[in-house]
Order: C-alpha cells, then structure tokens, then sequence
C-alpha cells in the first residue's frame, strides 16, 4: 500500500528531536516548548463549564457561534484597529487551523508560497500537505530579522500565489513598522497575491502594538489569522480565528466542514468569556514575558551573547556565532540539562541561532542563558 509522498517526505519538527531527549533527560530545564507556563484563568475555565452543563454541548454553525464572531469583530477594532463585520469571521480550531483552511482555499499543487526563513515549521509542513511549492524569504541579522520587500519581489513568479508573513514572529519575536507592511503590501498588489498574517501573538508585546497589514488592504487580499492560545494560556482548548475579506467569509466557514466541521461548542464560550471577562490577565502575563525578556536580556548582556531584542512573543533569539545550531541544542540537554529550540528548526537562515522559551520562570531563563554561555565557552 502506498502514501501519498507530501506527507510522506514531509520533515518532522526539528524541536521534537530534542524535546524527546529532554523528556528522557531527568530534571532538565523545559526552555524549547512554545506555550504559556500559565493556567487558562479562572473565568474563562468557567465560561467553559457553564456551557457544558446548560448542554451547549452540539455543533455549532462552522463559521462560529454568532455571539462570539460578534465579539471578535469588536476585539479587531479594539485590538488591531481595524474594521470588519462578525460574518467576516471564521472560528477555527486554534490559528493553525485557520492557517491552513485559508491556503487551501487559495493553493492549487505545484502553487508557489512564500515563507519567512527562519519561521514556523508549521508552515512549511502546511504547504507539503498541499503540494505547494515553498519559496523561502530570508530574514536576515543585518535587516534586523525584518523581510526586505525587494529580495521577496525578486522571488516571485507566474506561480506565486501567497506571501505569509509572521508578526510577531515566531521564533524572533520581531514587530514591523507600518512602512514596512506597506513596501510589502505594494509588493502583493504588484503580483496579485494573497497575504496571510499570521497574528497568533498579537497582544503580547512589549512596546506599543504590532501593526496589522489588514489596516491598509485597500483591495481584499489580507487574510488575518489570530489564536486565543498565548493570549489567554488556552492552547489546549484549542480556538483561533480568521478575519477575512467579505468575499471570502463563506469560502472558508464552507472549508471548515470537512476540515473540522466547527470548533467545540463549551471552548467557543470559553473564548466568548475570555473577550467579554476582565482583560487584566492578559496584562499580567505580558509584565511577566518583559520581566522574564529583561532579566534574559541583561545576563546575555554580562555573558557577552549577540542576540535579537524581541518586542512581542515569548521568546529570545540568540546567537552561538555560526556554530551548528541542532548539536549545539543535543550537547546542551547532554551536558548542561538544559532544553532550548535550535534556530535551524526554523529554516537554514536559523543554523548558528537558538530560540530559548520566556515561557518559565525569569529564574529559569536566567539559568537557561548561562547554561548556553557556559557551553559556547567550551566548544
Ligand atoms: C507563529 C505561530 N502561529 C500559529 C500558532 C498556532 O497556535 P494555535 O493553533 O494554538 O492557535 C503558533 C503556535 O505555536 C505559532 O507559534
């Protein structure tokens, strides 16, 4: 019997080589994994648990219950400061999901997509199960980790359909200003391309805002994809979203029937009283990321690390100075006990980097920073 070879040749996730050794590696330090270290807070578990016992237990619509499309159109004038009507709402089941239905909608085989590099591996595993082909974008130290506008220009082609781009991003946790997104905006409407962004970390920032690019598409081609997973420490609960142009809201709500039919009914009122509750929460666990960044920050500063300073996420890029980033992270768990994700996970741009979660205590990412120091002296 034969697979089909997408998914067959499709690469696992360079971060679960070392989290397998890690989790076989007794009481070693948990810096690699990319999810709150909070608990879902108390509200918001009980807006699940109300729904569960006044039987909101069926299928919902696929694009969502209409109370919390309702409130995510809200959060996006609030939040991203732009405009959109609950029915250009799609729920998903975490913004992974919503990532991928939006690309099925807009990929045909041997389509091309372009990815940041380094970026989330999820993405690329995206476009394998859709036999897209994958033209990488270089983010590079010099531009600050930033996409440069012409070097994306240069790749395209007659094939190229989707430019994605990831802020903050996933691993570098770089924000773009709005001159950027608008060099890069003026490069999709050149090639009639759709954007994905990807804004799965858009309220975890330390300074000011990440903008969106849906606040200047003049034309219908963004499509912005959002999760309720680092936001308010609900990975499990597993609910994200879509803002789509109004041409193409019902594609997608009809996608999600044979994707997932809709997202769970008690994890949507969850979301529902994440939006409606106090957002204090939110507050607090973002004082917490920048103490935990501030604190990383200063002992790569008195360690002498090169490293990326990072205005949203959970995590902090670093530099180990064109060593090889995968034995570097394996010598690490060996030696050190400590787990980090190697930058080369996330593209051959990211070889000679490494990713160390903020998702643990400042204690914890402190010790995980000299740990790498310690290891970079004596190799
Ligand atoms: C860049 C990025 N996008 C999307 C996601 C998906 O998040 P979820 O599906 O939990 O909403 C993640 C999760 O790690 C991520 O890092």
């Amino acid at each position: 019997m034969k697979n089909r070879d997408s998914v067959k040749s499709m690469p696992r996730s360079g971060i679960r080589e070392i989290m397998d050794l890690a989790w076989r590696t007794p009481d070693c330090l948990h810096l690699e994994v990319g999810e709150p270290d909070f608990g879902t807070p108390e509200h918001i578990r009980e807006g699940g648990v109300r729904a569960i016992q006044e039987g909101k237990t069926r299928y919902t619509p696929n694009a969502g219950i209409p109370e919390l499309r309702a409130a995510l159109a809200e959060k996006i004038h609030r939040v991203n400061g732009y405009e959109v009507d609950a029915q250009q709402i799609v729920v998903s089941s975490g913004a992974v999901e919503a990532i991928y239905a939006s690309l099925v909608t807009m990929l045909s085989p041997g389509d091309e997509i372009l990815l940041p590099d380094p970026g989330w591996p999820n993405f690329r595993m995206m476009a394998d199960l859709l036999s897209a082909n994958i033209i990488y974008y270089p983010l590079r130290p010099e531009n600050g980790f930033l996409p440069d506008p012409q070097e994306i220009a240069d790749r395209i082609t007659s094939k190229t359909r989707v430019l994605l781009v990831n802020f903050p991003s996933n691993p570098l946790g770089s924000v773009p200003t709005v001159g950027l997104l608008k060099e890069l905006y003026e490069v999709a409407q050149a090639h009639d391309l759709w954007i994905v962004s990807d804004e799965c970390y858009d309220q975890i920032v330390f300074d000011g805002t990440s903008p969106s690019p849906a606040i200047i598409d003049s034309d219908g081609r963004v499509i912005s994809t959002y999760s309720f997973s680092k936001t308010y420490a609900m990975t499990g609960w597993r609910v994200g979203y879509a803002a789509v142009p109004p041409q193409v809201a019902d594609i997608l709500s009809k996608v999600q029937e044979p994707l997932i039919s809709c997202v769970s009914g008690p994890a949507q009122y969850a979301a529902l009283s994440a939006l409606e509750g106090p957002q204090q929460c939110v507050t607090e666990m973002v004082d917490a990321y920048r103490s935990r960044r501030d604190a990383a920050l200063a002992a790569c500063n008195e360690s002498g690390l090169t490293y990326l300073v990072p205005q949203g996420a959970f995590y902090l890029w670093l530099s180990i100075e064109h060593r090889d980033s995968l034995k570097f992270a394996l010598d690490l768990v060996d030696r050190k006990k400590v787990a980090i994700a190697p930058g080369s996970a996330f593209g051959e741009n990211g070889n000679g980097w490494l990713r160390i979660s903020l998702a643990n205590s400042a204690d914890s990412v402190v010790k995980g920073v000299h740990a790498i120091a310690e290891l970079r002296a004596e190799s």
